[in-house]
């Protein structure tokens, strides 16, 4: 097993982008190894003619997928944007390794992310002593992703400042950069596009230029439909990351990871399950995210200071850390949940008592 702490898409699942190379008998749209139905198939997982089992990535609509990897043939860029834990970052990963074998050109949306993060940069020891030259200019992930055709992606695009994100409009209309100290211009190579995230729910944040909107396709990530599909995610990535700390999971531990979802679902909703009880939601997102963590800290809790296996008393410092954001508020809305709703459920007597006992 490699030492690396966490390996690229495209180095985790090599294998699995292996084969399908192989295998693809469609058209690839020119410097993608991939074409875009194989690329969905990496993404939401099934079997190759050869018996060869792709794991989904994506659990989800598969008609979004088509619709993302639909939108990077053309000249139009992708926005991904939803609710933060929507697997918008995971998704940008995922698509950038099957189209290009490469996920690592990323620049990464902060306020403080400047022009230079973007574009280009200049090497100033280099500058002073031979002047403007192409060997003085600093390469951003964007510049590199024209150069080779491949794909660049772009985090919490809204986080950066108007005027930077305004820098990507000639990107991603002329398709060039224009270096004017140089007096010449990087053009993009085919198979160049851009994927950018969004979250709908972060404060302060820049709206994009109408501008800007119109150079990109928004694909709207959602919350998991059902309480089914939302196991099934945490489930999924719960038993990677057990698999890659090397933690032996001898229990099953489907059962609480229905019952984290379960609360998360019935507090994101403001409803019970069984539509009887009114709740009130706190203020976090309780996104399936965050189920994921609350997860593998109980896992970890339960391995490396437990007898191995899940209990109640693992999970419960978790489940209320995400649940109470804010001290006041988010308390009363849990205490109030804790007593109406956990309290009387059959078979919840354990978390029940644990929850209790920690707040
Ligand atoms: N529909 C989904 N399918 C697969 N994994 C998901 C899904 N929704 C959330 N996840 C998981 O949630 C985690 C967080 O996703 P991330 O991409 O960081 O969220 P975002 O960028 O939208 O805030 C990822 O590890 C991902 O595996
Ligand atoms: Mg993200």
């Amino acid at each position: 097993m490699s030492s690396i702490l966490r390996q690229h898409a495209e180095e985790q699942f090599a294998s699995e982008l292996e084969e399908l190379i192989k295998q693809d008998k469609n058209v690839k749209p020119q410097n993608w190894q991939l074409s875009p139905q194989a690329v969905v198939t990496y993404l939401v997982g099934g079997k190759l003619s050869n018996g060869f089992e792709i794991t989904p990535k994506y659990i989800g609509s598969r008609r979004l997928m088509e619709i993302a990897v639909a939108t990077l043939t053309t000249d139009r860029a992708l926005l991904l944007y939803g609710l933060p834990g929507t697997a918008k970052s995971w998704v940008s990963e995922h698509i950038a390794a099957a189209i290009a074998g490469d996920s690592t050109m990323v620049v990464q949306g902060t306020a403080g992310t400047g022009e230079e993060a973007v574009r280009y940069g200049w090497n100033y020891a280099r500058l002073l002593s031979a002047g403007p030259v192409i060997d003085a200019i600093v390469e951003t992930p964007v510049m590199r992703a024209m150069k080779d055709g491949k794909i660049v992606r772009v985090e919490e695009l809204t986080r950066i400042s108007s005027d930077v994100q305004d820098t990507l409009i000639t990107i991603l209309s002329e398709k060039t950069l224009p270096i004017p100290e140089l007096n010449t211009e990087v053009q993009a190579v085919k198979g160049f596009n851009l994927i950018a995230t969004a979250n709908n729910r972060d404060k302060g944040v820049n709206e994009l230029s109408s501008a800007l909107k119109r150079r990109f396709n928004t694909v709207i990530l959602p919350v998991p439909s059902s309480m089914d599909e939302e196991i099934a995610i945490v489930q999924q990535r719960v038993s990677g990351f057990s698999k890659a700390m090397e933690l032996p999971i001898e229990r099953p531990i489907l059962e609480e990871i229905q019952r984290i979802v379960t609360i998360f679902r019935e507090l994101r909703a403001g409803v019970s399950i069984d539509g009887k009880a009114k709740l009130k939601s706190p203020s976090g997102t309780l996104s399936t995210a965050e189920a994921i963590s609350v997860m593998n800290s109980g896992l970890s809790l339960a391995y490396h200071f437990g007898d191995g296996s899940l209990k109640a008393d693992d999970i419960a410092s978790g489940v209320i850390g995400a649940v109470i954001k804010d001290p006041v508020q988010d308390k009363i809305v849990w205490q109030e949940y804790l007593e109406t709703v956990v309290k009387q459920r059959d078979g919840w007597k354990d978390i029940y008592r644990a929850c209790r006992d920690h707040v």
